[in-house]
Parts: C-alpha cells; sequence; structure tokens
C-alpha cells in the first residue's frame, strides 16, 4: 500500500507538475499539496490540499501526524532573481523551511525528503563548461548561498542522524502549465508565450548567454526516479548534478522561429545577467547516470514543439 506524500510549495512551477504526477502514479489520496496559497483550479480539484507554511514548524507536523505522511517533497523557496531583491527573508524561508523538515525526520515523523538544489550553487571560479559534481563552488547570489549552505545541511543530515534526504541541483526549467517564479531563467518560458501572443520578446539576458536548461517532463522524471531509489545506489547525498540540454537564448529564438517564421528577439539585458554570467553552460551529470540511470530525453527542438503546441491550445 502506498504511503501518504506531502508536497510543501505545491502550486509552484515544478510543485503543480509534480503533484500532478504523483498523483498518478500513487493516486490522489495518497498525495497531500500544500502551499502558502492556493494554486490553479485544476490543481486545487485534484485530490486534498492544505493551506501551510513550509516555515511553521508545528504546522507542518500537524498535516504530518494527521495525514500519517511518509515521504516530504520540499518545493517551496525563494528565487534567485527574487531572492537578490529581498536577501533575509529569502534566507529563513530557504533555511527554515529545509531545517523544518530535515528535523522532522531526524525525529523519524517522516521517512524521506526530497529538497532541490539548483545550478545557482556553482559561482563565478566553478569551471563553466561540463561543470563536475565535485568543484569549486562559491556561488556569488543569496539563492545561491542558501542552495549550497542546503546541501550541506542534507549530506551532515544523512550521515549524522541518517535522515534519507535526496536532492538534485536543477538547471532551469520549461513548462507550460505553470509560470515559473522569479528566476534568472524565467525567459525561456515567456519567450514562449510572447513568440504566441505577439509574435515578439524582449529578452532580459543577452544573446549569448549559454546556460543548462531541462524541460519540465524530463525534471519530474528526474525527481521520481530519484525518490524511488534503493537508498544502497546513492553516493551523493548532498545533490547531484542533473544536466539535458544547453543554449543561449539566440539559439532559442532560432528554434521558435523554425516554427513561426515572423517570431522577433531583442535583448535587453538587465540585474539577472549578473547572475546568470555566473553560472556554468553544461553540466556533468555522470554521477546521476551512474547511481540512477539518468538520461534526459528532451532537447531543444522536442521542448519547441512541446512547448507551443501545448500553449497554443491553452493561450
Ligand atoms: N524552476 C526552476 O527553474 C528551478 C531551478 C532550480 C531549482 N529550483 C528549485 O525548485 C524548487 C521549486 O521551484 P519552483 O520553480 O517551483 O518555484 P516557484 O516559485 O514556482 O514555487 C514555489 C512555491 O512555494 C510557495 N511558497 C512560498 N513561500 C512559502 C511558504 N512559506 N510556505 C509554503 N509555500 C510557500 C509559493 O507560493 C510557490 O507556489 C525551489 O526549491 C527552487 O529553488 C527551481
Amino acid at each position: 500500500m502506498q504511503k501518504p506524500i506531502l508536497i510543501l510549495g505545491a502550486c509552484g512551477q515544478i510543485g503543480t507538475e509534480l503533484t500532478f504526477e504523483l498523483r498518478a502514479k500513487y493516486g490522489s489520496e495518497n498525495v497531500i499539496a500544500s502551499d502558502i496559497r492556493e494554486g490553479s483550479e485544476v490543481l486545487m480539484n485534484s485530490g486534498p490540499f492544505e493551506l501551510l507554511d513550509a516555515t511553521n514548524y508545528e504546522a507542518i507536523e500537524d498535516v504530518v501526524m494527521h495525514y500519517e505522511i511518509d515521504e516530504v517533497f520540499l518545493m517551496a523557496a525563494m528565487l534567485s532573481a527574487t531572492a537578490e531583491k529581498f536577501p533575509m527573508r529569502a534566507w529563513n524561508l530557504n533555511m527554515n523551511s529545509l531545517f523544518n523538515v530535515l528535523n522532522l525526520a531526524k525525529e523519524r515523523k517522516i521517512n524521506k525528503v526530497f529538497w532541490p538544489s539548483s545550478i545557482a550553487v556553482f559561482g563565478p571560479n566553478t569551471p563553466k563548461k561540463n561543470t563536475p559534481q565535485n568543484t569549486i563552488m562559491e556561488p556569488s547570489t543569496v539563492y545561491g548561498i542558501s542552495k549550497q549552505a542546503g546541501e550541506r545541511w542534507c549530506e551532515y543530515y544523512f550521515k549524522k542522524f541518517g535522515v534519507d534526504v535526496r536532492s538534485v541541483r536543477y538547471p532551469g526549467l520549461i513548462s507550460w502549465k505553470t509560470m515559473p517564479g522569479g528566476g534568472t531563467t524565467d525567459y525561456a518560458v515567456e519567450i514562449y508565450h510572447e513568440a504566441l501572443k505577439s509574435g515578439k520578446y524582449q529578452c532580459f539576458l543577452d544573446k549569448d548567454t549559454k546556460l543548462p536548461m531541462m524541460f519540465m517532463d524530463d525534471a519530474i522524471t528526474a525527481t521520481m526516479s530519484l525518490m524511488e531509489s534503493k537508498p544502497e545506489k546513492l553516493s551523493v547525498r548532498s545533490s547531484y548534478n542533473l544536466g539535458s540540454m544547453s543554449f543561449t537564448p539566440k539559439e532559442m529564438a532560432k528554434s521558435i522561429q523554425k516554427n513561426i517564421p515572423d517570431f522577433k528577439i531583442t535583448y535587453a539585458p538587465d540585474f539577472r545577467q549578473q547572475i546568470a554570467d555566473s553560472w556554468p553552460s553544461s553540466i556533468d551529470d555522470s554521477a546521476a547516470a551512474h547511481d540512477w540511470n539518468w538520461k534526459p530525453k528532451f532537447d531543444l527542438e522536442t521542448t519547441t514543439k512541446e512547448m507551443l503546441g501545448n500553449l497554443k491550445q491553452a493561450l
């Protein structure tokens, strides 16, 4: 019998799709979605939902006890671009929510934790191409600092207290069901919406800024595969590098122009350019491939087809 799962931050870009997929696989009643706000109508109607603040330990504990929760997916966080504007709020949310969940697992009130890290753990001194699993990190953003600290705490809780915590460093994620929530790679979603609505897009990153990206279906597959893996297979308890494709805004525009020939892109880099410049351009994810058979399915062309095809119907 499937033991109940709790998702914190379920109404965001990743949480929404993760909730749908977990419900499809394990049954709607076994997946409790929660967030500090209500989500889309489809999400709210798809199964149990709790209004829950991920920084409130007692409130999470109540829900965990009530539903006899076994696994928690912690998706609540403040993302890179927003965190630069509200550094202390970002630190408090990103760290306190993680400690709450790690401590619930330490006290054996839950058995397994998923917590996402990010390519933002890397910084200007990190080797940019094919960035290794273990390398110089030195993140230069508030968000990256919180993710790197989070990774260290995950590994510490695993080693010291035997907490079964699992994590991946997501690259920029591209999805059509939910809009992104204030990250530096948001352009790679906005561009498809604008291509269909107005036929033009002003990009906040420069044309040659190459970043690691991933289509949402691959990110959800990776998350679920890692959580289903046997614990003895996992050699990384900080966070796994996770790669898929890398491209620049100019390359993305070209891929859209193959489908919408009149699409026009202009460039007006803002404060997010500096964040993007500090991140890798591609990722070595051989540890994930070795330990739990990670292999992405989508490239830029198939992502563009999925995005334009699905958004055309949804918009
Ligand atoms: N989307 C990406 O490209 C990407 C890349 C790397 C890592 N990540 C990580 O994945 C996780 C999910 O990201 P996302 O893109 O879905 O973010 P998002 O901003 O779209 O969603 C976050 C959700 O958390 C909720 N939330 C905020 N404060 C909360 C609180 N106190 N209690 C409960 N919920 C709260 C928000 O309402 C929102 O629904 C984050 O940890 C993020 O750092 C995302």
